[in-house]
């Protein structure tokens, strides 16, 4: 299993160019089986997580085709999937490749809209909370379909067809807007979302699906409403870039010190992040190319942050802040909203010198002057990544372990940081 070495201490200077969004790449993938016509994905992130959906999809019988690197693109540019979907050979997606992966659930919606029936594993338990589907399940229903759990499986049946209806979430949920919308463009009929999520990859979806041929208008506010059509064609769409790793990213400067460009990155989908950031003591400036996030000679500031759906602070950047606090001069307090057992790096980080103490939903972080490197691993991405932002402040020499949680969801991270003047390797075994 790889690890990651990283020397702490020093800042970070030069340009990051930010990638493709993992979470708008995924339900992207996804929406392909909707047609039996091919889809051109751009700016794709090299990610596993990719790889991994890759082969799900490939259980139904979709090809991937990755486009060879073009003349004059860089390492870093984004890849280029065509994703066809012509013939769909299996409607059942098993426990195997949906516990890997939560989002492969929601092949759930494109099959049963597309063929009349899906069986799909449900997703289980993972480390950030329970995370259950039944948002998404109650969303089919209102469009028609038939639903029966047995085995640990979804069945879901419409062998009619969808029909247009309500659908009203009483939680924001990103997962169940996905499928919501995928299913009700191939319905019959008008479908009204209510409570929609309006995070930045639900709108990129929903631009992908009408560029398809679907009609949706209201992507981006929490009422959706979608006229169903009866079939939906190929188009090419590029993945819009990833507001977490520049989120990501934009903290580790905070933590460091120094001044980078984050490249491509775009401001207005994450307002709140930058906001908290200003309060931080960061200097933040958006320019043409992206985000210039700078932070010289004044200390980090303490903050209160509660996590919220979109456009709040988001769950994704909660451990990354947390990391960041615990430098602060004085006490923050991060509440997350969203996920009830997203703290599995507050025990990681005190193994670096951390202050934190848990309450509920609650962390009360007492910044420290220094944090001192030592091994740490992680169970999640996000929590992964905080351990990094850690390990650069830290004095002498932190080794992250199980870096494959890494690997999913940041595209070259120890190359990006290591441009910028970190001392960060990976070791490979
Ligand atoms: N929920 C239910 N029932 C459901 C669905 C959700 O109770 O049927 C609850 C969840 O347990 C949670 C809340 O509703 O408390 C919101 O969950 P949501 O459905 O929005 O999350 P998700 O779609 O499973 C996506 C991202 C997550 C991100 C969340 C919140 C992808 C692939 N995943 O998950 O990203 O944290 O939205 O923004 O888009 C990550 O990238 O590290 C990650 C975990």
């Amino acid at each position: 299993m790889d690890r990651i070495r990283i020397a702490g201490g020093g800042k970070l200077h030069g340009t990051i160019p930010i990638s493709g969004a993992k979470n708008a790449t995924l339900p992207l993938m996804i929406a392909s089986l909707l047609t039996d016509q091919t889809l051109i994905l751009d700016n794709v992130p090299r990610l596993a997580d990719v790889g991994l959906l890759q082969r799900i999809l490939g259980n139904h019988g979709v090809d991937v085709m990755v486009g060879g690197k073009r003349p004059g693109e860089s390492q870093y540019d984004g890849q280029t999937l065509h994703i066809s979907a012509a013939r769909i050979v299996d409607t059942t997606a098993p426990y195997e490749l949906v516990s890997k992966m939560r989002a492969s659930f929601w092949v759930i919606a494109p099959l049963v809209a597309r063929i009349g029936e899906a069986k799909v594993s449900m997703p289980g338990g993972c480390a950030i909370g329970t995370r259950p589907v039944d948002f998404l399940i109650m969303a089919l229903a209102q469009l028609g379909v038939s639903i029966e759990i047995e085995g640990g499986y979804v069945i879901a049946r419409a062998p009619n067809g969808l029909k247009g209806g309500e659908i009203d979430f009483p939680k924001v949920t990103v997962g169940g807007t996905h499928t919501a919308l995928m299913a009700a463009s191939l319905a019959s009929g008008t479908t009204v979302i209510e409570n929609a999520a309006r995070e930045p990859e639900i709108t990129d979806v929903a631009d992908c699906l009408n560029k398809m041929g679907a009609k949706i208008t209201g992507a981006g506010t929490s009422r959706i409403v979608v006229e169903g059509v009866p079939k939906l064609n190929g188009a090419r769409h590029s993945v819009v870039s990833d507001r977490i790793e520049t989120g990501t990213y934009a903290m580790a400067v905070a933590m460091t010190g120094g001044d980078v460009m984050l490249e491509n990155a775009r401001p207005e989908q994450l307002q709140a992040a930058l906001e908290v950031l200003t309060q931080a003591g960061v200097d933040i400036t958006p320019t043409n190319s992206g985000i210039r996030v700078a932070r010289n000679g004044a200390g980090i500031a303490p903050v209160e942050v509660t996590t919220a759906p979109f456009p709040g602070f988001p769950t994704d950047l909660q451990a990354q802040l947390m990391a960041l606090m615990t430098r602060a001069k004085g006490t923050s307090r991060i509440t997350e909203t969203i996920f009830e057992n997203r703290f599995m790096h507050v025990q990681e980080l005190a193994r670096l010198g951390a202050r934190i103490q848990l309450a509920g939903e609650t962390a009360t972080i007492e910044g420290v002057d220094k944090l001192q490197g030592a091994q740490v691993m992680a169970t999640d991405l996000r929590a992964s990544v905080s351990l990094v932002i850690a390990a650069l402040a830290a004095e002498g020499e932190t080794m992250v372990n199980r870096v494959y949680h890494l690997d999913r969801g940041f595209e070259r991270l120890e190359d990006k940081l290591s441009a910028c003047g970190a001392t960060i390797e990976r070791i490979s075994g």
